[in-house]
């Protein structure tokens, strides 16, 4: 029985799965890892003997995410795994084994396909909403998937204890754990964007109105910045027998009261400082530094993810490099982006413009000896922190996001201090406006413009910022965040 428990889709470890059948175990991705350690005794620095508090056990669910997963899910007794020699901030993860036919149609077809568009407006009239026969069905598998959750939650929470249930993929979970567990104290908190009313009123109206119970289900709702809370807020306005107080925020429905909160997500200065160190970093910064010689260096980092607006990127690139053609042969672009939701065709097609947009980048602009673009598309965690360190510019032009951590990541790693260049859409802009410079994202040509001064920005100026951006940073590192979420609940 555990007194904190954490669900969320992806969770602290992956598997692989060998020709002779045996699995090896990776750290997942994520500052849910390093938050989570705040809870569970693993202080850091050490405290002095006596000091410790007293750790409360915590167990963390997930889902399988494919079959190398399934296959540890299915080995460990009790669903439990033997996380022997695994950093997982002190939680026990309990992995759920959920069939892959209702995982593909929850997480691909619902989570990814459904909530994510609406959540990032990614809709187009080429992909306009289309929901028929076969959504319901893809529904049918979400309420599956967010019950095994639940079910899993009830089974395993104390008398009392603190659920902290994580994202879209999970939104109908608080209120089937409270319908189960009418004793625990529940958060939910969504880490992506939320949408304005309009937009949230393409989903059919029982899924939307279901979504919103569901997040209702909690004592308190969590956004990552103000404007989310409030799109949340303004979308249950329209929800019957739901009452809304603005001054209060806080949702009435059938005698339920939920909070809503804004908990902004920061990055750990120290702990990220210190991987950055390592020598895996040090040799990739090397590599690096001879690839870009004297340059000066552009730098993004992103999943190749339709909301990251990574082809306006690359075209605000180009029209600066035919602008003002000074910086030609003066300039390195290093974008990366890394493979993700390669299920959906939409993502596919995606990889393939950015990959077109690169190469047709580097024929009109490239030389013999200077390359204009370099285009990464292998996921390599540590080539990412060397970039961090010798980045001139960061640009981060997302047309919708919900935090996103690279804009917080990079101010804190660079060595002499780069410029920012920041999409007003991105949650981190609503800390960050004041040193950053902030970008329409749909707009190319103030990209463009935007990339030229921030090349041109004096040393000085240039580090000044970087250090404030960094402190903003790292102001709310994930362990405040996750504690936080926890307090709500007292
Ligand atoms: C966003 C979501 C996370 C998700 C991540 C990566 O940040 O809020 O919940 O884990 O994207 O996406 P993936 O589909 O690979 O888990």
């Amino acid at each position: 029985m555990s007194q904190v428990l954490v669900a969320s889709n992806r969770g602290p470890l992956s598997f692989s799965l060998s020709d002779a059948g045996s699995l090896t175990m990776r750290r997942g991705g994520g500052g849910l890892v390093s938050g989570l350690a705040a809870v569970t005794g693993a202080p850091d620095p050490p405290e002095p003997p006596g000091t410790e508090a007293s750790a409360p056990e915590v167990l963390w669910v997930c889902a399988s995410l494919g079959d190398a997963d399934r296959t540890a899910a299915r080995r460990s007794p009790d669903g439990r795994l033997d996380l022997a020699g695994h950093d997982t901030g002190g939680a026990a993860v309990r992995m759920l084994d959920i069939p892959a036919g209702t995982f593909h149609r929850a997480y691909n077809a619902v989570a990814n396909s459904t909530l994510w568009f609406v959540h990032h407006l990614l809709y187009d009239t080429p992909r306009s909403p289309h929901f028929d026969a076969r959504s319901r069905r893809d529904w049918q598998s979400f309420e599956a998937y967010n019950a095994a959750f639940a079910d899993a939650l009830a089974r395993d929470a104390a008398p009392g204890a603190k659920a902290a249930i994580q994202d879209y993929h999970l939104s109908l979970a608080p209120r089937m754990l409270r319908d189960r567990r009418p004793d625990l104290k529940i958060v939910h908190f969504s880490h992506t964007p939320w949408a304005p009313p309009e937009y949230y009123r393409l989903l059919p109206d029982d899924i939307g109105t279901q979504i919103l119970l569901g997040i209702l289900g909690a004592d308190h709702a969590g956004f990552l910045t103000e404007r989310w809370a409030s799109a949340f807020l303004d979308c249950c306005e329209l929800l019957p027998g739901a009452r809304v107080d603005r001054t209060a925020r806080t949702v009435t429905r059938s005698g339920h009261v939920t909070r809503v909160g804004v908990h902004a997500l920061g990055v750990d200065g120290k702990a990220l400082r210190q991987r950055a160190a390592e020598q895996d970093v040090v040799e990739r910064a090397r590599t690096l530094r001879e690839q870009v010689r004297d340059r000066q260096l552009i730098v993004r980092i992103d999943r190749t993810e339709l909301s990251k607006n990574i082809v306006r990127g690359l075209d605000a690139y180009r029209e600066l490099l035919v602008n003002h053609p000074e910086w030609r042969g003066r300039v390195v672009h290093l974008a990366f982006a890394y493979p993700s939701r390669y299920d959906l065709p939409e993502y596919r097609e995606y990889t393939a413009a950015v990959q077109r947009t690169a190469e047709q980048i580097t024929d009109e602009f490239g030389t013999p000896d200077w390359d204009p673009l370099i285009l990464q598309v292998n996921d390599d965690y540590p080539r990412s922190l060397a970039a961090y360190g010798l980045a001139d510019v960061l640009l981060v032009n997302p047309i919708r996001d919900g935090m996103n951590l690279v804009a917080k990541e990079g101010p804190v790693l660079s060595e002499r201090g780069c410029a920012l260049v920041l999409s007003r859409e991105a949650g981190a802009a609503a800390e960050l406006s004041e040193d950053a410079l902030i970008i329409n994202p749909y707009d190319v040509s103030q990209t463009a413009e935007t990339l030229h001064r921030a090349l041109l920005m004096p040393r000085r100026e240039r580090s000044d910022r970087c250090a404030r951006l960094a402190t903003a940073a790292t102001a709310l590192p994930p362990q405040t965040w996750f504690a936080d979420q926890l307090a709500t609940l007292d």
